[in-house]
C-alpha cells in the first residue's frame, strides 16, 4: 500500500506528525512518501492512498481517522485528488509537482517533467535564453510585476568579471505562502530556475535568501542543493556542458524590509538590512557590486515549465499584459483559504466567494486586502475587477504577491489603517524622513481621527501624499495604499467615532 502524506509546514502544524505516526503503527508495512501540500489547507492534513493507480483523498486526517483510511470506510473519504473542484479548476505550472512528488527526489522530479527546461536551455546561448523568458511575458512575481526578461537583459550585456543571481526568498508580505511551499514542495524547481538565469545572463553563483522564520523551507533547500551538487545539477560542467554554476542558501535575520531587494543585497553582503537608493540598480551593481538578478522564488521557480513547454505556450495563458499563470493565495477570514494557481483574469469575487467559499466565520465579506500588508482593501463592489496588474492598477490596488486576506463585516477599516501605519512604523528601516516620521505622525493622526478631531481626516490624506510621493522605497511609499483604500471605500469607519464626538 502507497500512502501520501505532506510534510510541508502547514500540515505539519495542523498535526501531519501524529497522523504518520498513527499510520506507520497501524500499516507498518505501507510505503508511507511524504511530500509537499496541495494547497488545500483547510483539509490538511490530507492523507492520499493509492487505489489502482489513483490518489484518493482523505482529510482533515486525525490519528483517530487512521483506521477508517485503511479499511477504507472513513467519512473522511474525498474520492480522487485531481478530481476535486479545487484542483481542476487550476491551471498548475509552477506548482505543477507540488504535492505530487517527494519534494527530496530527484527522480520523481525527472519522472515528473523536471529537468527539461534546464536540458533545453543548456544547448542555447545566453540571449536565446533571455530572448525566451521576454518571448514568455513573465513579469516579477514578487510584487513589482517587472518584465523578467528585461532585467535579465540588462544583466546579461552588462560587462563584468563575475555576475550574481540572488533568489528573494524573504517572503515577508501577510498572506503569503507560495515561496514556502514551493521550496517545501518541489525545490529543484527553484534550482533549475536559478541555473537557467545563470546560464542565461552569465553568472556562475546564486544565493536563495530565505528567512529564518521558515527552518523547514531552510532545510529542504539546503538538503536540495546537495543532491543537486552530487547529481551535475549544479558545480562545474552541469548537466555534462561546459557551463558551471553553484548555489548557497543564506539565512535572514527577519525583517520585513529585507525582502526589499537593496536591503536584501546589504544584509546578504553581512551589513544592516537598509535600503539602498536606486540608480545603480541591482542589475548593474547589485551583490558586491556586481550585476545581479534579483528574482522571487515564484519568478525563478517558473522558468523551467517555460524552457520545458516554450515561452509562446506560456505566454498564450493570461490577460493583457499579465501572462501565464498568478499563484493566489487565499487566507483570513475565508471558509476554504490555499495555494491556488490559475491564468491570469479570473475575478476577485470567483476566487473569494465561489472557491474560498465566503468567510469563516459565515458573515457577510466586508473586505479584501490584495497585495499583503501594502496593498489597498479592496471592498466588495470592487470584487469584479480581473486577477491583471494593469486591471488592478486601475482599481487603485495592487496585485503584489498575489496574498488575499479576507475580512467580514465586523472589522474596523480605521484599526487596519491604523494597523497599516503601525506596521510600517515597526518596519521601516529609517532611511529616509518620510517613512521613518511619517508613518508615526500616521498612528497619531489616526488615533486623532477616531477621537472626532475634524481637521485630522485632510493631515492623513496629505500625510499619504507625501509618504507615496517621498519614500525611498515601496514600505514607505505603499503603506498609503492600505490607508487611503479604507478611508476610501469604507468612510463610516471613520466618520462613526467623529459623530460620536459630535
Ligand atoms: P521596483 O518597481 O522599484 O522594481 C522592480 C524590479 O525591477 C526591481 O528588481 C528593479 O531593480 C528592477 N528594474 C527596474 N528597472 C530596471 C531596468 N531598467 N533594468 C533591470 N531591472 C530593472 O519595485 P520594488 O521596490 O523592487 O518592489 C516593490 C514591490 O514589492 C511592491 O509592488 C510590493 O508589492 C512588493 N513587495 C513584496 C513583498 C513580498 O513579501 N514578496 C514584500 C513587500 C513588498
Ligand atoms: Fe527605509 Fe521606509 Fe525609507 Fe524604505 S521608505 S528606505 S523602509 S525609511
Amino acid at each position: 500500500m502507497k500512502i501520501y502524506v505532506p510534510m510541508d509546514s502547514a500540515a505539519k502544524a495542523l498535526g501531519a506528525e501524529d497522523v504518520v505516526a498513527a499510520l506507520r503503527a497501524a500499516a507498518p508495512d505501507a510505503q508511507i512518501v511524504r511530500t509537499g501540500t496541495r494547497g488545500m489547507i483547510w483539509l490538511e492534513p490530507l492523507v492520499e492512498v493509492e487505489i489502482d493507480g489513483v490518489r484518493h483523498g482523505f482529510g482533515p486526517a486525525e490519528p483517530s481517522d487512521v483506521a477508517g483510511i485503511l479499511d477504507g470506510t472513513s467519512p473522511k473519504a474525498l474520492g480522487p485528488v485531481e478530481d476535486l473542484d479545487w484542483m481542476k479548476r487550476q491551471t498548475r505550472l509552477t506548482f505543477a509537482r507540488v504535492g505530487v512528488i517527494d519534494p527530496l527526489s530527484l527522480d520523481d522530479y525527472r519522472v515528473q517533467g523536471g529537468l527539461t527546461g534546464l536540458t533545453r536551455a543548456v544547448g542555447m546561448t545566453g540571449q536565446q535564453i533571455v530572448d525566451e523568458v521576454t518571448a514568455s511575458g513573465l513579469r516579477g512575481r514578487g510584487g513589482a510585476g517587472f518584465p523578467t526578461g528585461i532585467k535579465w537583459q540588462t544583466v546579461h550585456d552588462a560587462e563584468a568579471p563575475q555576475k550574481y543571481i540572488v533568489c528573494n526568498a524573504d517572503e515577508g508580505d501577510s498572506a503569503t505562502f507560495a515561496d514556502r511551499m514551493l521550496m517545501e514542495g518541489d525545490p529543484f524547481t527553484l534550482i533549475e530556475g536559478m541555473v537557467i538565469a545563470g546560464l542565461g545572463v552569465g553568472a556562475t553563483k546564486g544565493y536563495v535568501y530565505l528567512r529564518s522564520e521558515y527552518p523547514d523551507a531552510i532545510a529542504i533547500m539546503t538538503h536540495a542543493v546537495e543532491i543537486a551538487r552530487a547529481e551535475g545539477m549544479l558545480g562545474s560542467n552541469l548537466m555534462g556542458s561546459q557551463h558551471a554554476f553553484d548555489i548557497e542558501i543564506r539565512k535572514g535575520a527577519g525583517a520585513y524590509v529585507c525582502g526589499e531587494e537593496t536591503s536584501l543585497l546589504n544584509s546578504l553582503e553581512g551589513k544592516r538590512g537598509v535600503v539602498r537608493a536606486k540608480p545603480p540598480l541591482p542589475a548593474l551593481e547589485g551583490f558586491l557590486g556586481r550585476p545581479t538578478v534579483v528574482n522571487n522564488v515564484i519568478s525563478l521557480a517558473t522558468v523551467p515549465v517555460i524552457f520545458e513547454k516554450g515561452a509562446q505556450a506560456y505566454a498564450d495563458f493570461g490577460l493583457g499584459r499579465s501572462r501565464g499563470t498568478v499563484t493566489l493565495q487565499i487566507a483570513g477570514n475565508v471558509a476554504r483559504g490555499g495555494l491556488f494557481e490559475t491564468a491570469f483574469g479570473i475575478t476577485l469575487g470567483e476566487v473569494l466567494n465561489d472557491l474560498g467559499g465566503g468567510t469563516l466565520s459565515g458573515r457577510p465579506v466586508k473586505a479584501a486586502q490584495v497585495g499583503g500588508p501594502l496593498g489597498a482593501y479592496m471592498p466588495v463592489s470592487k470584487f469584479d475587477t480581473a486577477l491583471g496588474y494593469e486591471e488592478f492598477d486601475a482599481a487603485g490596488g495592487l496585485i503584489g504577491h498575489a496574498g488575499l486576506t479576507v475580512f467580514d463585516d465586523t472589522t474596523d477599516m480605521l484599526g487596519m489603517a491604523r494597523f497599516a501605519m503601525e506596521f510600517c512604523a515597526v518596519e521601516s528601516c529609517g532611511k529616509c524622513t518620510p517613512c521613518r516620521i511619517g508613518a508615526v505622525r500616521g498612528v497619531e493622526t489616526i488615533d486623532r481621527i477616531a477621537q472626532g478631531d475634524p481637521d485630522a481626516l485632510p493631515l492623513l490624506t496629505d500625510l499619504c501624499e507625501t509618504m507615496k510621493d517621498g519614500s525611498l522605497c515601496a514600505l514607505g511609499g505603499f503603506t498609503p495604499f492600505p490607508v487611503m483604500s479604507a478611508v476610501t471605500h469604507f468612510p463610516d469607519d471613520f466618520a462613526r467615532l467623529k459623530e460620536a464626538a459630535e
